[in-house]
C-alpha cells in the first residue's frame, strides 16, 4: 500500500479518487447516477436535500454479453440508449442534470470527472476501451445521439460509491468495501502521503484511495497461498495472471473453486463413487449462490441445500458425499474470510483512527451466511486496539453516485468561489 501511494511499483492500484471530503449535509438537488460494473446495470434518479436523499427512481436494465464482451463504442452507445430512455421517462431529459458515473473497474484518474479504464475484470471484456478516458467515451456516445443532455461531473468506483452511502447511516465510516462479483476496498487517507496528484490541489487534508485489492498479488507476493486449484481457476478465466486476490475469494470465482475441488475429488474416486454429471463438468456450472446455500446447511446442521444442489447436478451421492461437499464448501469460504480479514484489518491499522466502520455491499458478503461472522472475528484478533464494525451500506454503487456526484458539484462551486 505503502509503495503504491509513492507511485513505486506495487500490485495494489492506490488510485487517487479526487474525492477529498464526504458530505456535509448542505447538498441539494436533483442528480442523475449510472452504476456498471457487477451483475447489475442501473439508471437513479436521486432527489437530496441538506445532504439527505429525499427520493429516489431507480431502473435496472439488462446487460447482454454482447455489450459486456464485443465492441466497445456499441457497449457505450448502449449506456447512453440508456440513459436516454431513462431521463425521457422521467421527463428531465433537457434539464443537463449532474449524473454520477459507478464504473466498477481499476481507473486511473486526474481529476474527479475523468478516469481511463486500467484493465478490464471480472466479466469484461469490451474492446478500445482500456486505456481510454470512460467518462469521456459516455459523453460521446451520448451526443451521437443528440437526444439528451447530461453533465457527467463524476466518475467513481463501487467501494467509493459504499462508503459515501455508509457515511449517511454512519459518519463514522471511512472504509467501503465490496464482497461481490469482484473484491475491493477504499478508504480515506491522508493527502500528504498521496505523490499522485494530478489535478490542482485546493488545500486538500485527506482523499478516498481506491486500493484496487483484487490484484493484490499479481506480482506474485501472494503466491504461496494458492494451492493447485487456484492456478487450475487462474488457467481457465478470462484474464490470466490478474486479480490473484479476487480470484481467491469473490463471487464470480468461489463456486468455481468449489466445482473444481469436488471434481478432483471425484476423479481420485473419493467422492460420487468416482462417477462425474456432464453439469459438474461445465465451467461455472457451481454459481457462488450455491456455495451461499450450502453454507446455510452447515451453520443449521441441515443437508436440505445441499441435496437439491447435488441432484439439479444429476450427481449420485452418500451420506458421506453430502458432508465433503459441505466440509469444501466451508473451507472454501473460512479461506477467503481470513484472507479478506487481513487485509481489512491492514486497512485499520493504516487509517490508525480508534474508531471506525466499514461500509460493506457486495452479493457474497449479503448472501452468505457467515462471511460477516467470520471476518467480525479475524478483524477483532489482527487488529485488537481497534474499535471497528461492519455496516451494510446496501446500493452504494447506485446512490453513491448521485452523492459523489452532490459532493463534485459542491466542491466546483466552491473552487470558482475561491
Ligand atoms: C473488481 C474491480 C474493482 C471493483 C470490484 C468490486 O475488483 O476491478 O474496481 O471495485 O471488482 O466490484
Amino acid at each position: 500500500m505503502k509503495k503504491g501511494m509513492r507511485d513505486e511499483k506495487s500490485s495494489l492500484f492506490m488510485e487517487n479518487t479526487y474525492v477529498p471530503e464526504l458530505l456535509n449535509g448542505t447538498e441539494s438537488g436533483r442528480y442523475l447516477a449510472l452504476d456498471l460494473g457487477g451483475t447489475n446495470f442501473r439508471l437513479l434518479l436521486v432527489e437530496m436535500l441538506s445532504g439527505k436523499i429525499t427520493k429516489e427512481i431507480v431502473k435496472p436494465y439488462e446487460i447482454k454479453d454482447e455489450a459486456r464482451i464485443g465492441c466497445g463504442l456499441k457497449l457505450f452507445d448502449f449506456l447512453a440508449e440508456c440513459i436516454s430512455d431513462f431521463t425521457h421517462e422521467n421527463g428531465v431529459a433537457d434539464l443537463n442534470l449532474p449524473l454520477g458515473f459507478t464504473f466498477s473497474f481499476p481507473m486511473h484518474q486526474k481529476s474527479i470527472h475523468n478516469g481511463i479504464l486500467l484493465k478490464w475484470t471480472k466479466s469484461f471484456a469490451a474492446t478500445n476501451v482500456e486505456g481510454n478516458d470512460v467518462v469521456i467515451m459516455l459523453q460521446e456516445a451520448i451526443e451521437r445521439r443528440g437526444d439528451v443532455k447530461v453533465d457527467i461531473n463524476a466518475v467513481l468506483n463501487d467501494t467509493t460509491g459504499t462508503l459515501l452511502k455508509g457515511c449517511l447511516l454512519d459518519p463514522r465510516t471511512r472504509i467501503g468495501m465490496i464482497i461481490g462479483t469482484g473484491t475491493n476496498a477504499c478508504y480515506m487517507e491522508r493527502a500528504d502521503r498521496i505523490s499522485h496528484w494530478e489535478s490542482e490541489r485546493h488545500g486538500e487534508k485527506e482523499v478516498l484511495i481506491d486500493i484496487e485489492w483484487g490484484a493484490f498479488g499479481d506480482n506474485g507476493t501472494i503466491d504461496f497461498v494458492k494451492t493447485y486449484f487456484d492456478r487450475q481457476l487462474d488457467s481457465n478465466s478470462l484474464y490470466l495472471n490478474s486479480f490473484s486476490f479476487e480470484k481467491l475469494i469473490s463471487g464470480l470465482y468461489l463456486g468455481e473453486l468449489v466445482r473444481i475441488i469436488l471434481v478432483h475429488l471425484t476423479n481420485n474416486r473419493l467422492l460420487f463413487n468416482g462417477i462425474l454429471s456432464k453439469k459438474i463438468q461445465e465451467k461455472n456450472s457451481f454459481p457462488s449462490s450455491q456455495v451461499s446455500l450450502i453454507e446455510e446447511d452447515n451453520v443449521n446442521n441441515t443437508i436440505t441445500n445441499t441435496e437439491k444442489i447435488l441432484k439439479d447436478l444429476n450427481l449420485k451421492y452418500t451420506m458421506d458425499d453430502l458432508k465433503i461437499v459441505k466440509y469444501v464448501c466451508e473451507l472454501v469460504s473460512l479461506r477467503g474470510a481470513l484472507l479478506l480479514s487481513a487485509c481489512l484489518s491492514t486497512l485499520i491499522h493504516q487509517i490508525d483512527k480508534d474508531d471506525v466502520t466499514i461500509a460493506v455491499d457486495g452479493s457474497l458478503y449479503k448472501f452468505h451466511p457467515r462471511m460477516k461472522i467470520w471476518i467480525n472475528k479475524f478483524v477483532k484478533l489482527l487488529a485488537p486496539a481497534y474499535e471497528f464494525r461492519l455496516l451494510l451500506a446496501e446500493d452504494g454503487s447506485g446512490k453513491g453516485a448521485a452523492i459523489a456526484s452532490a459532493i463534485a458539484l459542491r466542491l466546483q462551486k466552491s473552487y470558482t468561489i475561491h
